[in-house]
């Protein structure tokens, strides 16, 4: 979603801004754009409808040698998609970006068209750029006059904002939408992603909710919205530019899927112990007797993460015997009354950890006083500064709009918590090693999943690419599976793609099968083979065009067949997923689409 960058020094800004835009590009957006200042206060704006390279483009025509300025790339929300309502925006002396949305700017705007106030855009971050300029008077400095506009604003914002009198700094705030400030000796850096940040500088400051900071070059001083002085706590920033390169691949999906086993194992280092075969959490914060009162886990995400909760959520009741996992969508869930058991801890997913809905929860739920755990990838964001403790996944950095090695990850965080509990709970210790086996070979095994079958998905691919509807299916483990295998290939290729559980494909969706479809049955090798092989048989019997994806070794009967060779029983579903990855990475590259930036998507969804 949108991104914030900014920079003061001693160098042309120009460049390192639209650098860190081209960083950010990944989170999604429709626009964007760059304003810097000279020495003498006089703007430059350059903005463009589409890519960051359209706006490369201006600014060969444009180049300044201006030290200062910001710059923002745009997911739309009030007003389309368009160089009039592309940031930054300027009203009177003062120029910002924003991410986040003012829900009150209509009101705003009326009492600010009264004093005189013209607006050229359809947004509420110029209404929000009007309303400081209307309190910066000669006799107001900068930081008092966004801090009064601030404490008079309604809703949620990451904002950066220069004035054309002030060109030695750039005042950023932040109530719901992250900001972090990189500091060098002589420069200072702003973005709202730690992405853009890598190269420049490993010296970070990351803004806490409500903060609002004075950056000038090389230096920074942070206030409350009460404009009282605040001491920074800078901190080291771990990533390298290696993370976030694509180091050959022609996208950053197919290294993410290709990654997996590496990024997998990342996540259970340290905590698959195989000499004594158990797990262990180090961040949860929660002693064993805590863990053995566990009774409920309500696990909360959005999308991808929703999924993955949905499949552990299997796991996890398959290793207890007395605990009930119940699975929510945090845009649902935070509006909805619902009630809380005794003896619950949540599982807050996110891979960004700055999830807008997800947040929320987390706030709900801790007012509730129920004890709130992380499932989050994004080290220092703002969902794993506010939980009570957590797993990090720790996959680095995930580029591609659609995620892939955050799912399984994801997944195995979950298992593992799953497994801490059960182990506090007496699970068998033949049962729990036999887990912890599977677990620990399964990095392995996605290895040879995508060794042995890329080749074939991608063919595969290639002869259903131009259908434009799908139909996924699965049972048990499976069915998030077929969810999480359709949001793929919807997200990336752009096909109508539902996501079943198999055995309800004859309560409606059956009605569907016909020669504009293509439908994708997952044929688990377990108790339900026979079942899931009846459902299959139902759509051949109608003429459906069948991809039967199976780690059985008998012959099944459908259009296509690709089969897994695996003896994983527990874990084998995220090979399956791992399948259905590639297939809607090749159908998209068959397709012709922006892979990794989907039209429509955004990476950190980081608005309601
Ligand atoms: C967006 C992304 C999805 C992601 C979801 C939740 O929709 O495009 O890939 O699953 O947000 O994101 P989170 O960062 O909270 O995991």
């Amino acid at each position: 979603m949108c991104g914030i960058v900014g920079y003061i020094g001693n160098r042309e800004a120009q460049g390192i801004l639209i650098g860190g835009l081209k960083r950010l590009e990944y989170r999604g957006y429709d626009s964007a754009g760059v304003a810097t200042l000279n020495s003498t206060g006089e703007l430059t704006n350059i903005r463009a409808q589409g890519k960051v390279a359209q706006l490369a483009e201006l600014q060969v025509k444009n180049r300044k040698t201006d030290s200062i300025g910001i710059g923002h790339t745009r997911w739309a929300t009030h007003g389309a998609p368009s160089v009039k309502n592309a940031h930054p925006h300027t009203v009177g002396r003062i120029t910002l970006v924003h991410n986040g949305i003012i829900e009150n700017y209509q009101d705003l705007k009326h009492i600010l068209v009264d004093k005189g106030y013209e607006f050229q855009s359809d947004t509420d971050t110029e209404v929000l750029a009007g309303l400081i300029d209307s309190l910066y008077s000669d006799d107001t400095n900068l930081l008092d006059a966004v801090l009064g506009a601030l404490r008079l604003v309604v809703g949620a914002y990451g904002l950066a904002v220069i004035a054309h009198d002030t060109p030695d700094q750039i005042i950023v705030a932040r109530s719901g939408s992250p900001l972090i400030i990189g500091l060098d000796d002589e420069e200072t850096f702003i973005a709202s992603d730690a992405s853009a940040l890598i190269g420049h500088t490993d010296q970070v400051l990351y803004l806490k909710e409500g903060e609002v900071a004075v950056c000038k070059a090389g230096d920074v001083q942070l206030y409350d919205i009460k404009a009282n002085p605040l001491s920074a706590a800078v901190e080291t920033l771990e990533a390298d530019m290696q993370a976030i390169q694509k180091e050959g691949y022609e996208h950053f999906l197919l290294k993410e899927i290709h990654e997996q086993p590496d990024t997998l194992r990342a996540t259970l280092a340290g905590r698959l112990h195989l000499d004594t075969m158990t797990a262990s959490l180090g961040g949860i914060n929660m002693t064993a007797e805590e863990l053995r009162a566990v009774k409920n886990i309500v696990i909360v995400g959005c999308g991808t993460a929703n999924y993955a909760g949905q499949l552990a959520s299997y796991f996890i009741e398959q290793f207890t015997d007395d605990i009930s996992v119940r699975v929510e969508i945090a845009s649902e869930l935070r509006y909805r009354s619902f009630h809380v058991a005794d003896n619950t801890v949540a599982l807050i997913v996110s891979q960004s950890g700055e999830t807008a809905d997800t947040l929320a929860c987390l706030g709900e739920l801790k007012r509730r006083g129920v004890r709130c755990l992380g499932i989050v990838n994004a080290v220092g964001s703002s969902i794993a500064r506010e939980v009570d403790g957590g797993v990090y996944v720790h996959v680095g950095p995930e580029i591609s709009v659609a995620s892939s090695k955050a799912f399984t990850s994801q997944v195995a965080a979950m298992v593992l918590f799953g497994l801490v509990v059960a182990q506090a709970k007496g699970i068998g210790a033949k049962e729990l090693a036999e887990y912890v086996q599977e677990l620990d070979r399964l990095p392995f095994e996605i290895e040879k999943v995508i060794n042995t079958v890329e080749d074939s998905v991608a063919h595969l691919a290639k002869e259903y690419a131009s259908y434009e509807h799908a139909l996924y299916m699965g049972r048990d483990t499976l069915y998030p599976v077929a969810l999480e295998g359709a949001l793929k290939l919807k997200e990336i290729s752009y096909i109508q793609a539902e996501g079943h559980a198999a055995g309800e494909l004859k309560h409606g969706p059956i009605a569907l099968v016909d020669d504009s479809f293509f439908e994708v049955a997952l044929i688990a090798d377990n108790w339900l083979y026979e079942k899931s092989l009846s459902n299959l048989i139902e759509v051949n019997a109608r003429g459906g065009h069948v991809i039967a994806i199976t780690n059985s070794q008998k012959p099944i009967e459908a259009e296509a067949v690709v089969q897994l060779n695996t003896d994983l029983t527990v874990f084998v579903p995220l090979l399956f997923n791992v399948v259905l990855q590639l297939f809607a990475y090749y159908v998209s590259l068959e397709r012709g689409n922006d892979v990794d930036q989907p039209r429509n998507l955004a990476k950190s969804v980081t608005v309601e």
